[in-house]
C-alpha cells in the first residue's frame, strides 16, 4: 500500500518553497474527525509566523500551487487545507493489499527477530488463579501475538509463585489435616483450605509457625519427603491452571517460575557483595535505592532468607543471558510497580544497561459492583464459572438467533469464552473496570460477540454469492461512499498494529475491530451488497478484506473468529 500520509507531504512540500522540510510537515497533518472535511488536513498556521500571512490567505495560496494529481481534490476550509483521496485509486491499493497478504497485512519487520520474554499469568500454587492473573494471560498472551506480528519472538514465560515460606505452612497444614483423596478430587480448594486453617490456628498456636519454618528449611535442604510434597502440590495446581489456559488457547514456553532459580541466586549476592552494594540493616542485607528516590530492596533476611525480588533478580540475569532480549516484558499489576521499579533499579546499579530495556506492563483492577475483589470479603470471582457463565449465555443467543446453526456447542465456547477475554481487553489496561457478565457477552455493543458477528456476516454473504476465492490481481475500484469509511479503516490496519505495539496497548486493537465492525455494518445498512452490476466484484472484495481484517484483529486479542453463529 502506498503511504498516503507520505504523499500528501510531498505534495505540501512542493508547494511550500522550503519553508518546512517533509519530516516536518508530516508532523503536522492531522486526519480530521469528519470524513466529510477530507481525509487528511494541513493545519496551514503553521506557516503564519515565517510568512506573516493571515493563516487563511496561506490555505488559499497553497490549494492554488498544490499538484493534485493523486487526490480527488484539494480545498482550503479557514486555515486548513483538507485533502481529499481519490476513492477509486485508494480502494483498489487497499483491497489488492489486504487479498494479497491476508493474515500479513500488517505484518511488521520491526522486531529483526529478536527475543522478547513476556512474564505473563504467573500465578501461585495452590492458590486460585484470580482475575487479576487472568487479566495478566490474557494481555501478555496479545502482546505475544502483536509483538510476533512486529517481527519479534515472544517467549511466554510462566513465573510460578512456587517457592516461598508460604510452602512451609503448607506442608505443615496438610501433615495434620490433609488427606491425598481431598487434595487428587479438588487440588485448589483443598490446599486453600488448609492454607488458610494454619492461619486461623496459629494465633492461638504460635509453635506451627517455627514448625512450619522446619518444613521450608526441609524443602529447602531438598528433603525427600518435602520435596515429594512440593513437586505435588505444584503438578496438582498447574493441572487445574492448564485447564483455562486450554480454554483461553494459551500455552507458554516456559514454565520456570520462582523455585527455578534457587540454585542462581548466590551469584546475585555475590555481585551485589563485590560491587559493594550489599549493606546491613538490622541484621538483613539491603540495596539502598535512595539515589532512585525508592525504598531500600530487600536481598536477605536476617535468617539469610532470600525474597521474591532476589529471585527476580536471578531470573532478569538468566534472560539476558538465554535471550539476549531486545526488551524483557512483565505483565503484572499495578499494585506491584515499585517491585518492578526497584528490581531496575539494581540492575542499574549492577551495572547492567539492559536494565532499561526491562518494561514492567501494569494494568488496573477488576471490580464487581464497583468494589474491589477479595477472598476475605467473599467477593471472588471464579474463573471456571465465569467462562461457564459466558458460554451457557452465548449459547442461550445462539439458539435464539441462529437455532439451525451446525457444531453449536463448539461456536458457543469461542462466542462465551472470546467475550470474556475481548471485554478484557478493550479496557485500557491501565484502567480499572468492572465485571458485569451480561454485558460482557451482548451482541450488540461495543462487545467481543458484536465483532464476531459482524465477521460471521461478512462470511455469509460471501457464502451466499458463491465466492470461494477472490482473485487479489484484480482492481477493485469500491467508490459508493457509504464505503469510504470501512475502505479508510481497513487501509489503517497496520499503522494500527504498530501503535498497539509500541504502547503495549491490545485496547488500541478491540477498539479499532469494533470501529471497523461499526463502520461495515452501517455500509451493510446502507447499501446493497449482493445486486448485479459491474461493482458487484469489487463489494465482495471488499466484504472479504473485512472479514480477513476482523479475523486478524480478533486473532491478535487471543479471541477466535467462527464463520457463522
Ligand atoms: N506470582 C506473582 C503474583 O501472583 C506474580 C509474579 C510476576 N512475575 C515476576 N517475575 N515477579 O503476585
Amino acid at each position: 500500500m502506498k503511504d498516503y500520509k507520505q504523499l500528501v507531504a510531498q505534495a505540501v512540500y512542493a508547494a511550500v518553497d522550503g519553508q518546512l522540510n517533509e519530516e516536518a510537515i508530516i508532523e503536522k497533518i492531522e486526519q480530521p474527525k469528519d470524513l466529510k472535511l477530507g481525509d487528511y488536513a494541513f493545519p496551514a498556521f503553521v506557516l503564519a509566523k515565517v510568512l506573516r500571512k493571515a493563516p487563511q490567505m496561506i490555505a488559499q495560496e497553497l490549494v492554488e500551487k498544490i499538484d493534485t494529481t493523486n487526490f480527488e481534490k484539494v480545498e482550503a476550509v479557514g486555515p486548513y487545507v483538507n485533502f481529499f483521496l481519490d476513492k477509486a485509486a485508494f480502494s483498489e491499493d487497499v483491497l489488492q493489499d489486504v487479498l494479497t497478504k491476508q493474515e500479513h497485512f500488517g505484518d511488521a519487520t520491526t522486531g529483526n527477530g529478536r527475543q522478547v520474554p513476556i512474564d505473563m499469568s504467573s500465578p501461585n500454587i495452590a492458590k486460585p488463579m484470580s482475575m487479576g492473573h487472568l487479566r495478566s494471560t490474557v494481555i501478555g498472551n496479545s502482546i505475544a501475538l502483536l509483538m510476533e506480528k512486529s517481527g519479534y519472538k515472544p517467549v511466554k514465560i510462566n513465573h510460578l509463585g512456587d517457592w516461598g515460606t508460604q510452602f512451609g505452612k503448607l506442608m505443615r497444614a496438610y501433615e495434620l489435616w490433609g488427606s491425598e483423596e481431598e487434595v487428587k478430587n479438588d487440588p485448589i480448594n483443598s490446599l486453600l483450605g488448609y492454607y488458610v486453617r494454619f492461619h486461623q490456628e496459629d494465633v492461638e498456636n504460635p509453635q506451627l509457625d517455627d514448625e512450619a519454618r522446619d518444613w521450608f528449611k526441609r524443602l529447602e535442604d531438598g528433603d525427600e519427603e518435602a520435596t515429594r510434597l512440593w513437586k505435588w502440590f505444584r503438578e496438582e495446581s498447574l493441572k487445574a491452571f492448564t485447564t483455562v489456559y486450554d480454554r483461553l488457547g494459551i500455552e507458554f514456553d516456559s514454565y520456570n517460575g520462582e523455585a527455578f532459580y534457587n540454585d542462581k541466586m548466590d551469584e546475585v549476592v555475590e555481585i551485589l557483595e563485590d560491587k559493594g552494594l550489599l549493606k546491613e540493616s538490622q541484621g538483613a542485607q539491603i540495596v539502598d535505592l535512595e539515589a532512585y528516590n525508592l525504598n531500600p530492596a530487600l536481598i536477605k533476611k536476617t535468617d539469610g532468607a532470600t525474597l521474591y525480588i532476589t529471585r527476580d533478580l536471578a531470573a532478569a540475569m538468566y534472560r539476558k543471558r538465554t535471550y539476549d532480549f531486545a526488551q524483557s516484558l512483565y505483565v503484572v499489576g499495578n499494585e506491584q510497580s515499585n517491585h518492578f521499579k526497584q528490581l531496575k533499579a539494581v540492575l542499574k546499579e549492577m551495572g547492567y544497561d539492559w536494565s532499561d530495556d526491562i518494561h514492567h506492563i501494569p494494568f488496573g483492577l477488576i471490580t464487581q459492583g464497583g468494589k474491589k475483589l477479595s477472598t476475605r470479603s467473599g467477593r471472588v470471582i471464579l474463573l471456571e464459572k465465569v467462562l461457564d457463565d459466558a458460554v451457557a449465555l452465548a449459547k442461550e443467543q445462539i439458539e435464539a438467533k441462529n437455532p439451525g446453526l451446525a457444531n453449536k456447542d463448539q461456536v458457543a465456547e469461542e462466542v462465551g469464552v472470546g467475550a470474556v477475554v475481548f471485554h478484557d481487553l478493550k479496557n485500557e489496561r491501565l484502567n480499572n473496570f468492572d465485571f458485569d457478565l451480561e454485558e460482557v457477552v451482548r451482541f450488540e455493543g461495543e462487545t467481543g460477540p458484536y465483532v464476531q458477528y459482524s465477521h460471521a456476516r461478512a462470511m455469509s454473504i460471501l457464502r451466499k454469492a458463491g465466492v470461494t476465492k477472490i482473485d487479489p490481481a484484480k482492481a477493485y475500484a469500491v467508490t459508493d461512499e457509504n464505503a469510504w469509511e470501512t475502505l479508510r479503516l481497513l487501509g489503517e490496519f497496520p499503522e494500527t498494529v504498530a501503535r498497539a505495539v509500541a504502547e503495549y496497548e491490545p485496547s488500541v486493537i478491540a477498539k479499532y475491530a469494533i470501529h471497523l465492525a461499526k463502520a461495515f455494518n452501517k455500509y451493510y445498512a446502507h447499501s446493497k451488497i449482493l445486486v448485479e452490476d459491474d461493482q458487484l466484484e469489487a463489494r465482495l472484495a471488499l466484504v472479504a478484506s473485512v472479514a480477513d481484517v476482523l479475523k486478524e484483529a480478533l486473532r491478535l486479542l487471543g479471541v477466535a473468529a467462527p464463520d457463522e453463529m
